[in-house]
């Protein structure tokens, strides 16, 4: 029996950090994020325990494990796995390292910075190329930088720089891979009859790169050698002619495609210049071994999963997921975090081959789970294979304990597929919490269909005992009414037209990733298509200057009138004003982080969003973090918004009414006094719904003005509430009674409420249920002086919509109707 321990779960999204230097050492595709991986061991194992990543990729998993005092196991089928953590780890000095450069630079930078050489077209002399610029297999610019003049820029290629490549194209190089590619189709596509590694560089470059990996090889300090071969693979995609020229970058360049290919605009980049910032740059071996050295105290390999428990703690294998077994006993690990390949998206093997040809290593292609049609491995046998891995995982990882699988992936099927895996084999699952990138742009979210973006993290767990397993799908029409179901759920509670994406978000998190979604079910974007115009509409997304740039769901024939929780957005603009009233300074990832954990999956709100919020409310310090503006600190907030409760309270007397203030405010003081003492003793609401929740929504308006009973009038302060939320308040209401519905502004948040009312929703509610807008210094000056009457229709003559630019004349709201 184990125990149940008192876990704190994750139940929301933790903001990612960027790679520190031990993680951009070399390239690996879906790398995750060290810091939210940490956050996982740590709440999911305790110190001493053994965590295990089948799927290790990169080695993020293991790495964070054993810094965090943990056991780590990692198994990947791919060899580069091992050969980056290895190398990432072993202990060698940065003096060895450099020393050990220094030779290889003594030997090799002047004979291959001579192949680039060049002449400074202003001064004439000789300097070194950076890179040349390749169209259409000709090259026609040469980038360099010239010390003497001081410049670094282009020119054109001229004779000189014809014959160096010339001489170069006839060097003999040394020993260089001679295997041929693979292409295994989808993803990675053969584009252009390439068929060897030496057809991705050009001559001089296969050349440079042949006699340093020859140099490289001569190492005899193996551990020494294995680092040197670490960084030549770290950059030698980026020596490699698939490197597209970008406008805006014209000295440097990336791997742009999953595919051995030529762009019409390439680059020959300097092997030596590459070379050397592998070894000595930001992102070098030598500031990377650095920083896993200061962040990694102990390091102890294993041979053997015994060895684990004998002083070592981590073991790293070139394995197969289906074969764990062959490596980990029964029951022996506390805790599965693993990132499994989603379905066919990204062809690891494919993109590994460049490196693991020139380290010698040979890849397991038939073992490879993932999708790709030219190795016949369809989506069954993905389906299959996985379940196997999972099998093996159910069974090593000890009862009671957890597995927290990621994915990343929108496809119903292929979700499907992982989440039958995991549970077939007996898991529970717990949980599904959408992670969304820290900062996407927002421009991709605008369309009304698509697939999602962000990370889901599921977590499962292994039964105390295990159960008696069947597999029960759903018929077609219950998924689909529980999609449609799920959506509306999801609209509704964010109370908002939704952009599709956040829908998508919610719908895999409340279907529990499809679990029991029948084989051949319709995609949710398709099922959601034929609701619109039944349960949906698709509305236009405005921007500030009424242009519409998208379209959001909602539901059909609604309004605020009969919702019953604020838009999300005034919900998030609230928090965000609590935790600045709180901690007076922080920053946007501290800020985003209580948001996530407030807000999670399908409630999720845009960074973007976020930001323009932050903007309105706060300012940017020197130190980057934001600080509320000084109008908008809490004493502010509330002194001005008492002191417009107290006005209208004043004003409504004035004009012959009773007076409510509401039942928050009224514990407020104003002048020394409570406001309670200006409100009146009202009997009875005459004419309104009289169950509890509504009068108690009632009495929460901040002002009312009554005649014989009856509301006349309402007033929202809106510092403090919400447009949907004086709507949903107000809404209580009832419209024969011709109430008369005010929001006081303040001058600073019109241009604000403006861009709110392009929200469709808000501006159709807003003019049905005819709210009118009267800003704080209007307000103020009717007033001023010391009338003793005041006649209420001098309210209407002072309302005005929100405008954007508040130096204009302003448009009174009849225009409107
Ligand atoms: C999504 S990636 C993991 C990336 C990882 N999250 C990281 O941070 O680097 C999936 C990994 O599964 C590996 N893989 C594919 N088939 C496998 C198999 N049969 N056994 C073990 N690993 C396999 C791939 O080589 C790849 O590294
Ligand atoms: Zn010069």
């Amino acid at each position: 029996m184990t125990k149940k321990d008192t876990i704190q779960n994750i139940d929301y999204a933790i903001i990612a950090q960027a790679h520190t230097p031990m993680y951009l050492i070399h390239k690996y595709w879906a790398r995750k994020p060290h810091n939210v991986v940490a956050d996982y061991i740590k709440h999911y194992s305790k110190e001493g325990e053994i965590v295990l990543d089948p799927f290790g990729g990169s080695g993020v998993t293991a790495m964070e494990a054993i810094k965090a005092g943990r056991k780590a196991v990692s198994i990947d089928l791919n060899p580069m796995s091992a050969f980056l953590i290895e190398n990432t780890l072993s202990q060698i000095s940065p003096r060895e390292i450099e020393a050990e450069f220094s030779k290889l630079e003594a030997k090799l930078k002047d004979h291959i910075n001579d192949l680039y050489e060049t002449k400074c077209p202003k001064c004439g002399k000789k300097v070194v190329a950076i890179c040349l610029h390749w169209e259409k297999d000709k090259p026609n610019k040469v980038m360099f930088e010239c010390d003497s003049c001081n410049i670094k820029r282009g020119k054109d290629v001229d004779n000189f720089d014809l014959k160096k490549i010339k001489e170069a194209e006839v060097l003999k190089p040394k020993h260089y891979p001679q295997s041929g590619l693979a292409y295994n189709g989808n993803k990675f596509m053969k584009r252009e009859g390439k068929e060897t590694i030496a057809e991705l560089f050009t001559k001089r470059n296969l050349y440079s790169l042949s006699i340093l990996f020859d140099e490289i090889e001569k190492i005899e300090n193996k551990k020494l050698q294995n680092v040197f071969k670490f960084a030549f693979t770290s950059m030698v995609h980026l020596a490699s002619n698939m490197t597209p020229v970008r406008p805006t970058r014209q000295f440097s360049s990336f791997w742009a495609l999953q595919s051995y290919w030529t762009p019409p605009v390439y680059m020959e980049s300097n092997v030596w210049m590459l070379f050397e910032s592998a070894v000595l740059g930001k992102q070098g071996v030598l500031k990377g071994k650095e920083d896993a050295a200061n962040q990694i105290t102990i390091y102890k390999k294993a041979k053997t999963f015994e060895e684990l428990n004998d002083g070592a703690n981590i073991l790293f294998e070139t394995a197969n997921a289906l074969e764990l077994n062959k490596i980990v006993p029964k029951n022996s690990v506390d805790y599965i975090f693993t990132d499994p390949p989603y379905g066919g998206a990204v062809q690891y093997f494919e993109l590994s081959t460049l490196w693991a040809s020139w380290l010698g290593m040979d890849l397991d292609y038939a073992d490879e789970i993932t999708i790709n049609s030219q190795q016949e491995k369809d989506f069954d046998y993905y389906h299959k294979m996985l379940k196997s891995a999972f099998r093996e995982m159910y069974q090593v990882l000890k009862p009671g304990k957890y597995l927290t699988l990621t994915f990343h992936s929108t496809e119903i099927a292929v979700w499907n597929s992982i989440i039958k895996a995991v549970i077939l084999n007996g898991f529970d699952l717990e949980k599904i919490v959408y992670q969304p990138p820290a900062r996407a742009s927002a421009k991709g979210l605008l369309q009304p269909y698509g697939s999602a973006v962000g990370d889901y993290y599921i977590r499962f767990r292994k039964p105390d005992v295990e159960k008696l397993l069947s597999e029960r799908a759903m018929d077609k029409e219950t998924y689909e009414r529980e999609v449609v179901m799920a959506a509306k759920g999801i609209i509704e509670e964010r109370g908002e037209p939704t952009i599709y994406q956040r829908i998508l978000n919610g719908i895999m998190v409340e279907l529990k990733g499809g679990r029991n979604v029948p084989i051949g079910a319709k995609n949710v974007e398709d099922v959601l298509k034929e609701h619109i115009g039944k349960e949906f509409e698709l509305k236009n997304i405005k921007d500030a200057k009424g242009k519409t740039t998208g379209k959001a769901w909602w539901l059909k024939g609604r309004d605020y009138t009969n919702f019953s929780t604020p838009a999300l957005s005034e919900r998030v603009g609230k928090t965000i004003l609590q935790v600045l009233d709180r901690k007076v300074k922080a920053s946007f990832d501290d800020i985003l982080q209580e948001i996530f954990i407030q807000f999670p999956n399908a409630l999720t709100p845009d960074t973007a969003d976020i930001n323009s919020i932050l903007e309105e409310y706060s300012v940017k310090t020197s130190d980057g973090k934001w600080r509320l503006k000084p109008e908008q600190q809490k004493i502010q907030r509330d002194t001005i918004h008492n002191l417009m409760i107290y006005h209208l309270a004043e004003l409504g007397k004035k004009a012959g009414f009773k007076v409510w203030i509401g039942s928050q405010e009224q514990k407020s003081k104003v002048k020394n006094k409570p406001l309670s003492e200006i409100c009146d003793r009202i009997p009875v609401f005459r004419f309104v719904p009289q169950d509890s929740l509504s009068l108690e929504r009632i009495k929460q308006i901040d002002v009312l003005w009554l005649e014989d009973g009856r509301i006349r009038y309402e007033f929202e302060v809106e510092n403090t509430t919400g447009i949907s939320e004086a709507i949903i308040r107000g809404s209580n209401i009832p419209e024969q009674l011709k109430p008369k519905r005010f929001i006081v502004i303040p001058k600073e948040r019109e241009k604000f409420l403006f861009r709110k009312l392009q929200e469709p929703i808000l501006a159709e509610t807003i003019k049905k249920t005819k709210w009118n807008f009267i800003r704080y210094a209007d307000l103020k000056k009717l007033v001023g002086g010391a009338r003793k009457t005041f006649n209420a229709s001098e309210l209407d003559e002072v309302a005005k919509m929100p405008r954007e630019n508040t130096g204009e004349k302003q448009m009174n709201l009849n225009h409107f109707d």
